[in-house]
């Protein structure tokens, strides 16, 4: 017995020296902080990277509270990541498409850079031709949130704060946000938002994830097979704001409810299609009264057989297939992010809902608590 409990120790101490020294991947079921870098400006900026117990791991950094890398099985079990990204703070610095950020204080768009509220007009910066795109010129994505690792029942998580100052960008209001990455041992990573606010305001709060199931670098996602949970989506006007509309997505390329590749339509001759040069557009999720978080969309990569289901407790989704990408930017491993060569699917309130009184409300006020989650989860097929 004795004899058997030595050898484990040995054994145990070569793997965690071979492991140590290796400086491979962590150790399951642990978070491991490091240096990433330092702002233009000179502060400090970490990266977590978050293991769990079958050694899936989520890398995040501290600036724009941006997922790095997400390593996750194929169906032979050999991890790979699937999300873009860069190795170090100056790519985030320098990134122009909200690669792997958190996205506020509005994901998404606002038309002619302003919006009312309470009578009072609020004037935003112009940064995508006459509208205003992911929280302004400054958003959420560039700034360094405060990290603390925080315990989880079923896996590793980690805390992100930040401060949006009153007059932030043009937004009213005090508002502290707050979002909890969690990487469960089921193989999902969780994102809890909540916020709160000291004057009414608006927010609009999500992830700019860009996957790709079969690697970065690893080409088009357009034989990727997607479902959408959706009967309708908003269409667009050439500034790509929502006109108000919900339109049915049967009989268009819009129809996801059965799986389709992402490519089969995406050349279609249609204005939609045409005015997002591909998919850039929000779809109106489905709900089944009484759920509090359902399913928004499942994503089916064939040759690795990883799989991406999308849970929300949102009313949209934002089905972007990277079509802005021109490969000027250049990630992990010196990879070029060539035109779709990604997909994003952004959890979201409806583009352009503080000057659209028919869409769910994007509104929050003083004693109110913002919070949504969304569940990216990974499996495989056959
Ligand atoms: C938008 C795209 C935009 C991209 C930013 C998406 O959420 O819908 O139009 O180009 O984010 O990189």
């Amino acid at each position: 017995m004795m004899r058997r409990v030595l050898w484990v120790t040995i054994a145990g101490a070569i793997l965690m020296t071979t492991w140590a020294a290796s400086g491979a991947a962590a150790k399951p079921g642990s978070t491991k902080k490091s240096s990433f870098g330092k702002t233009p400006d000179g502060e400090p900026v970490d990266l977590y990277t978050l293991t769990n117990k079958n050694g899936v791991e989520a890398a995040i950094t501290t600036f724009g509270g941006s997922v790095v890398s997400l390593k996750v099985p194929d169906r032979s079990g050999k991890l790979g990541d699937v999300v873009l990204g860069f190795d170090s703070v100056d790519g985030y610095a320098n990134n122009t498409s909200y690669i792997g950020a958190l996205i506020g204080r509005y994901g998404n768009r606002i038309g002619h850079a302003q919006f009312k509220l309470e009578g009072k007009t609020y004037t935003l910066a112009k940064n995508n031709g006459e509208n205003t795109l992911h929280g302004g010129i400054k958003g959420f994505n560039k700034a360094v949130w405060t990290a603390k690792e925080v315990s989880a029942k079923d896996g590793q998580a980690l805390e992100l704060t930040y401060l949006s100052k009153d007059g932030e960008e043009g937004f009213p209001g005090n508002l502290h946000v707050r979002v909890i990455y969690t990487l469960t041992d089921s193989n999902a990573l969780k994102m809890d938002y909540s916020a709160t606010t000291d004057k009414d305001t608006v927010l609009n709060l999500t992830n700019h994830s860009y996957f790709n199931l079969a690697g970065p670098g690893s080409g088009e996602v357009l034989s990727h097979v997607l479902m959408i949970e959706a009967d309708k989506f908003t269409p667009v006007d050439s500034g790509l704001i929502p006109t108000g509309e919900l339109r049915d997505v049967a009989g268009t390329p819009f129809d996801f409810r059965k799986p389709t590749a992402m490519g089969a339509r995406i050349n279609a001759d249609d204005e939609q299609i045409k005015l997002g040069g591909g998919y850039d557009h929000n779809f109106v999720l489905r709900r089944k009264l009484g759920d509090p978080i359902s399913l928004a969309a499942r994503v089916v990569e064939p040759t690795t057989g990883r799989v991406v289901e999308v849970w929300t407790t949102e009313p949209g989704v934002q089905f972007y297939t990277g079509n802005f990408l021109d490969g000027s930017l250049k990630g992990k491993g010196g990879i070029s992010y060539t035109k779709r060569s990604a997909f994003c699917l952004e959890t979201q309130h409806f583009p352009d809902s503080p000057n659209n009184p028919k869409f769910p409300s994007t509104e929050l006020k003083p004693g109110e608590r913002y919070d949504t989650t969304t569940i990216y989860k990974f499996s495989t097929e056959k």
